[in-house]
Formats: C-alpha cells, sequence, structure tokens
C-alpha cells in the first residue's frame, strides 16, 4: 500500500536516527537533485520520473540493514541502485506515483583479488570497468566474464546474469559467481551458507531488486593468455553483409568457443565483431576453414591484452585512450535517451527476411541498432535449471534492439522504429513463450498492478516466462519462502507464489 505522509516521516526520522547525516540525502538536501542522476544512465528518467523520499548511500553493510528495518518498520519501500544502467530505470525511480526511499550502493565498491585461489570479491557498487581492472592488474593472466559496457554495475548485471564476449568460453557472470552477502527484507545480513541454496539460486540470475540488497559477490576468475586476438570487420550490402550475416546465424554459435563474434545491425551495413582467445595465426586459419565467406585475413587481426579489448568502444570496437581512462571514469548526467528490447533465436532466419529488415527497418526515420550475441560453447552445457536464466542449450543468440535519440523531439521516431521492427520479428524469433533478456528490461512485455493482490504471481507469470520459462515458477516460490510479505516490489519484480497446500 502507498504510505502516509506520517509513515513517510517517521521513516525519514528513523533513517536519520540511525544513519550517519552525511549519508542520507532528503528532498531538501542541495545535492539531492546531483546525487540522483549521478548514476541515472538514460537521459529520458532525469526529469520525468517519481523521484525517492531520500537517498541513501552506505558505506557498510550496517547502512543497508538499517535502512531496510526502517522502510519495513514504517511502511516504505526501497530501491536499490548499482551502477543505474537499468533500461527501464527502476533501479531509482519509480515509473507511477509510488512513495520509496533509495539505497545507492555507488560507494560500496571495492574489489579485493585473492590470485593465488584465482577469485576475487566484489561489491555491487564496483563498475563491471573497476573490476576487469583490478583483475587483470593483479595478474594481466586472470580475467573475469561480464558485459561490455564498463560503467554496468556489478550489482545489478549479476543479478540478471551477465553476457560478454567470453561467454562461449566460460558463461555467464553468474556462471562463475560461488558466494555472495546479502541483507534479506528483515535486515538479516547473510553468506551463501545462510541464506541457503534456493536463494543463492535465485540471485543469480532471477533479476535484480527482488530478493534483498546483494553487497557483494565472490567470484572465481578464468585463466586467458597473455595476448588475445580481436577484428572488426564491417561489410555493406553490396559487400554481401545480407548472405554473410545469414551464414553467421548457424556458424557463429559452433564456432570453437575461444572465439566470439557479434554482429551490429546498423544502417545498410553489418559489422563483425570478435574476441579470439588465442594468436593471429590459428584464427586466421579457423576463419578460412570454418567462415570463408567474411574475408577475414591476418591483416584484419589486433593483438592485444585482454584488458585492452574489454576497453573496446562497444560502438566503434576500437580503442583510442590509455585503458584507465575507458574503465575507470564513472561519467555523470546522461546525454543519450534510449529504449531497448531483446529477442532469442534458436532457428537461424532466413536471407529473405534480412533483405525485408534491410530494405524496411533500416531504411527508417528512426532506426537504431540491433547487436546480435552468439550462444553455443559453454553454454549449450549449462542446463536450463542451473541458474534463473534460461535461454542455453539450442539458443543461437540473442538479439538487442536499441531504439535511440538525442533530444526529447527525437522519441516518438525512435520507438515507433522500435516498436513496429519489434512486432515484425515476432514471426522469426522464439515464440510461446517469446523469450527475453531480463537485464534487457522492457515494461512492456507486462507489469505488476500497483496494489498486491492475490493473483499477482500467476499475472506476473506472463511476462516471468518470457525472461525465465520454467524457472520462473521457482523464483516466484523462493521469493514467496524469503520476502512473503513483497517488501522488495517494483513494476517489473516477481510476486510471492505461495505453495499449495
Ligand atoms: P541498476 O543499478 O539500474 O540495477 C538494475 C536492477 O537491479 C534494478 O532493478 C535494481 O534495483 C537491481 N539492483 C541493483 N543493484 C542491486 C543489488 N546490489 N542487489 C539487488 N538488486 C540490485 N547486459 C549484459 O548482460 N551484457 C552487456 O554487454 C550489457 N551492456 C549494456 C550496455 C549499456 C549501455 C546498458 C545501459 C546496459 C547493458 N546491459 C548489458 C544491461 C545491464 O546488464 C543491466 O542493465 C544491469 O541490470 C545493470 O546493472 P546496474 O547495476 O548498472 O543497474
Amino acid at each position: 500500500a502507498v504510505p502516509s505522509m506520517a509513515s513517510s516521516d517517521d521513516f525519514l526520522q528513523c533513517v536519520r536516527d540511525k544513519i550517519a547525516g552525511e549519508l542520507v540525502y532528503t528532498q531538501c538536501s542541495s545535492s539531492f537533485a546531483g546525487v540522483l542522476v549521478n548514476y541515472i544512465k538514460n537521459a529520458k528518467f532525469v526529469n520525468t520520473t517519481a523521484k525517492p523520499l531520500c537517498i541513501v548511500t552506505p558505506t557498510d553493510a550496517s547502512h543497508v540493514q538499517a535502512a531496510i528495518r526502517c522502510g519495513r518498520g514504517h511502511g516504505v519501500r526501497l530501491r536499490v541502485r548499482s551502477g543505474g544502467h537499468d533500461y527501464e530505470g527502476l533501479s531509482y525511480r519509480s515509473a507511477r506515483q509510488e512513495v520509496f526511499g533509495l539505497l545507492d550502493l555507488a560507494a560500496l565498491r571495492a574489489v579485493s583479488v585473492d590470485e593465488a585461489a584465482s577469485t576475487a570479491w566484489v561489491e555491487s557498487g564496483a563498475t563491471i570497468g573497476e573490476l576487469y581492472y583490478a583483475v587483470a592488474k593483479n595478474n594481466p593472466r586472470l580475467a573475469f566474464p561480464s558485459g561490455e559496457c564498463p560503467t554496468i554495475g556489478v550489482g545489478g548485471h549479476f543479478s540478471g546474469g551477465g553476457i560478454g564476449m567470453m561467454m562461449r568460453k566460460y558463461g555467464l557472470s553468474i556462471d562463475r559467481v560461488v558466494d555472495a552477502k546479502l541483507v534479506n527484507a528483515n535486515g538479516d545480513l547473510l553468506d551463501r551458507a545462510g541464506m541457503g541454496e534456493d536463494l543463492f539460486w535465485a540471485i543469480r540470475g532471477g533479476g535484480g531488486g527482488n530478493f534483498g540488497v546483494v553487497l557483494s559477490w565472490k567470484v572465481q576468475l578464468v585463466p586467458v593468455p597473455a595476448t588475445v586476438t580481436v577484428f572488426n570487420i564491417a561489410k555493406t550490402l553490396e559487400q554481401g553483409a545480407i548472405d554473410i550475416l545469414t551464414k553467421w546465424q548457424d556458424v557463429a554459435p559452433a564456432l570453437p568457443s575461444e572465439l566470439t563474434i557479434t554482429v551490429m545491425v546498423t544502417g545498410q551495413q553489418a559489422v563483425f565483431r570478435a574476441l579470439y582467445l588465442g594468436e593471429c595465426g590459428s584464427l586466421a586459419s579457423t576463419m578460412r576453414d570454418r567462415f570463408p565467406e567474411l574475408n577475414m585475413t591476418s591483416a584484419d587481426c589486433q593483438p592485444m591484452t585482454w584488458l585492452q579489448s574489454a576497453a573496446l568502444s562497444f560502438f566503434s570496437f576500437t580503442n583510442s585512450k590509455p585503458v584507465e581512462d575507458v574503465l575507470l571514469p564513472r561519467p555523470a548526467s546522461p546525454t543519450t535517451f534510449s529504449k531497448g528490447k531483446s529477442d532469442y533465436v534458436r532457428r537461424a532466419i532466413p536471407k529473405a527476411v534480412w533483405k525485408e529488415i534491410y530494405a524496411s527497418w533500416f531504411t527508417m526515420k528512426g532506426a537504431g541498432v540491433i547487436v546480435l550475441e552468439p550462444h553455443g560453447g559453454f553454454m549449450c552445457g549449462v542446463p536450463e535449471d542451473a541458474t534463473p536464466y534460461p535461454h542455453r542449450r539450442g539458443v543461437l543468440y540473442v538479439i538487442q534492439y536499441i531504439a535511440y535519440w538525442m533530444s526529447a523531439d527525437g522519441g516518438p521516431a525512435a520507438t515507433s522504429w522500435l516498436d513496429g521492427f519489434y512486432g515484425f520479428m515476432a514471426h522469426h524469433v522464439t515464440k510461446h513463450p517469446r523469450e527475453a533478456y531480463v537485464n534487457f528490461r522492457d515494461l512492456d512485455i507486462g507489469q505488476n498492478a500497483l496494489e498486491d493482490d492475490f493473483g499477482a504471481a500467476e499475472n506476473a507469470r506472463f511476462w516471468g516466462q518470457r525472461y525465465f520459462l520454467s524457472n520462473y515458477e521457482k523464483l516466484a516460490k523462493v521469493k514467496a519462502a524469503v520476502d512473503p510479505t513483497n517488501y522488495f516490489r517494483n513494476e517489473q519484480s516477481i510476486p510471492p507464489m505461495a505453495n499449495q497446500p
């Protein structure tokens, strides 16, 4: 229920009593707006959203525990933000008029590497760029499989899976998490042994903001060679982009797992970007044997360290700055507006359809980009229910749709392109359900009602199964066991599902 003014005041008083003043920003604080915007990644959400009653910036687990106890005690929900990259901004805004407090974990960002054990503890407020940097600076032959934008927060990213350029070799980030520390809805601080295996399963891919606040994660690091090789090859339609892309769909998921080739479709071209955990000679010979259509040669090879490859720009796949200047800064004030969606493909899309996609959708006003990331390799060997992320065996690739615009008036063209294209693609991607990736969150696929009701878990099944397939039900039951009053709740959180008597 929406709390009254009195309970909001009591909540604020409780927070002020329990947590040092300099860590709490109320709407009256002169720095409130700055702290709120600091980790907003999408310009769309800077001015247009229901704002938190206060922002708490914990520097210690006890602050998180106190904030949750105050929230529970006075009927005020908390949202938690790590890197603020949520596509729908659910970590810091409410899409509807709900009253909530914000826990901003940006100050909980330590990374400590145990080189001898090849493990690290990383706090949720660290970015994946900071994680990559700390790991490789400690030992350049160690790495970690996560996503492709250095400012993504560890907290949200790990909560939803973590796909990236090494997933074909080493899986998702969650496949390498071996322990975690979490504060639950009662304010208890629990590690893996304390939370039990079901909750530990759920927090590794079941989506952020559902089960508690994860403070830190213990991860198993992975070995990489001293030199890796990347390439970046753009093909226009005249250069055969459609034929090569059509072939890529079956080839890329079947390549040796050391080699990942993603595709960015933009305008009238396809850009093939690869990371190979090995040297140029064997990459060029694998490409000659397995994917001659791309016509890749050793002249395309760019040798570098794994850390340099992790600092390549997402859009240009080039590297012009020192790694520190790419992986460590946390730019404030977003300038780009965006909306994302996702799909999974299990049967290659025919050439004629790609022709139509280029002719109709990528000539349209407002057209954005799509990024295709192959699965296969390690991903095939993980059972669908090993983690909540179910899109494993049989998936050829995931599609990420990105509509973006640079000023507010560009929104209608970009979003109508996205909606139309996504509608068109329904025929060509997975169906019943149409699978989606929770870390590319999309409120269009379904939302909880504003007020809880007894049917909430059944209503949420529709979109929950799209993210989690048959794991949805286990997630909803874990939720009932660990947060039966549904304290951690948002527009697309998992509602508790009571066990049948
Ligand atoms: P944010 O802080 O917004 O949190 C996201 C969700 O998790 C919210 O619901 C939040 O409440 C919850 N949450 C945050 N911290 C939590 C914690 N400590 N405990 C519990 N819940 C918590 N994905 C991918 O897999 N591979 C990729 O390469 C990319 N690339 C990419 C690029 C860009 C530019 C963007 C904007 C996004 C991506 N993503 C991605 C998606 C990204 O993985 C996803 O948005 C993550 O949830 C972001 O995590 P943050 O901590 O930054 O988000």
